[in-house]
């Protein structure tokens, strides 16, 4: 089979899939698509509203009124992966903060917010040449994907980097709370009873534990030339 165009990239927080999932595109000269920005977006929509986020039905008549794009970064940025417009402000930032990822999970498991959001996923992916990066990209957005990654790691690895990366963004938080947290995310993502987290039946799953990115990276490049 020739290269593949369509790459689902799926896996737990802080597996490593959005890494992986822009270098891979980068390597590729494809599209990015962290579809977990798109619940995160949602979620930061809601907060800023004042809409209750038990309350399912604002939520996601919001979700289908947002005007949410996601654009490629050309110049200079400051560390981005993508600039995430919501309503025609920059949120790339707000979306990563405590609230909304105390939130997201809730938000992420509404079927009419998932809906709203697989059908823009969709969309985009039907024009090829994309690497896109979720939960449940094999399984229920592009189960035609050519390729279907699962990034595993041990839950103290994930914690780890997750902790890294927090540090470097020059926030305070203890290891153990990362822990927790990384613990509470996954059971939120993979007991939901909609669209939950796992593997596809035909993913090539690749356990990151003990690999940098480096090797991960190569090994995805491997299967996107010969899937
Ligand atoms: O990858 P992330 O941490 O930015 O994801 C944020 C939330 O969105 C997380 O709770 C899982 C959910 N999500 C999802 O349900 N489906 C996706 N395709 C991507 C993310």
């Amino acid at each position: 089979m020739s290269k593949a165009t369509t790459i689902a990239i799926d896996g737990p927080a802080a597996s490593g899939k959005s890494t992986i999932g822009q270098l891979l595109a980068e390597k590729l000269g494809y599209l990015y698509l962290d579809t977990g920005a798109m619940y995160r977006a949602v979620a930061l929509a809601a907060l800023k509203r004042g809409i209750d986020i038990d309350d399912e039905e604002s939520v996601s008549r919001l979700a289908e009124a947002i005007d949410l794009e996601i654009l490629p970064v050309h110049s200079d940025s400051d560390g981005r992966q993508y600039t995430v417009m919501l309503d025609g402000e920059d949120v790339t930032w707000q979306i990563r903060s405590p609230e909304v990822n105390s939130v997201v999970s809730h938000v992420a498991a509404y079927r009419k917010v998932r809906e709203a959001m697989t059908r823009l996923q969709r969309a985009i992916g039907r024009r090829g040449k994309v690497v896109m990066v979720g939960r449940d990209i094999g399984t229920v957005v592009m189960p035609d994907a050519d390729l279907k990654i699962y990034l595993d790691a041990s839950v103290e690895e994930r914690a780890r980097r997750r902790y890294r990366e927090l540090l470097e963004r020059g926030e305070s938080v203890r290891f153990g709370e990362v822990v927790d947290q990384i613990r509470k995310r996954d059971s939120l993502d993979s007991r939901r009873s909609l669209a939950p987290l796992r593997p596809a039946d035909d993913a090539v799953i690749i356990d990151t534990t003990d690999m940098d990115i480096e090797d991960v990276l190569d090994r995805a490049l491997e299967l996107a030339l010969d899937p």
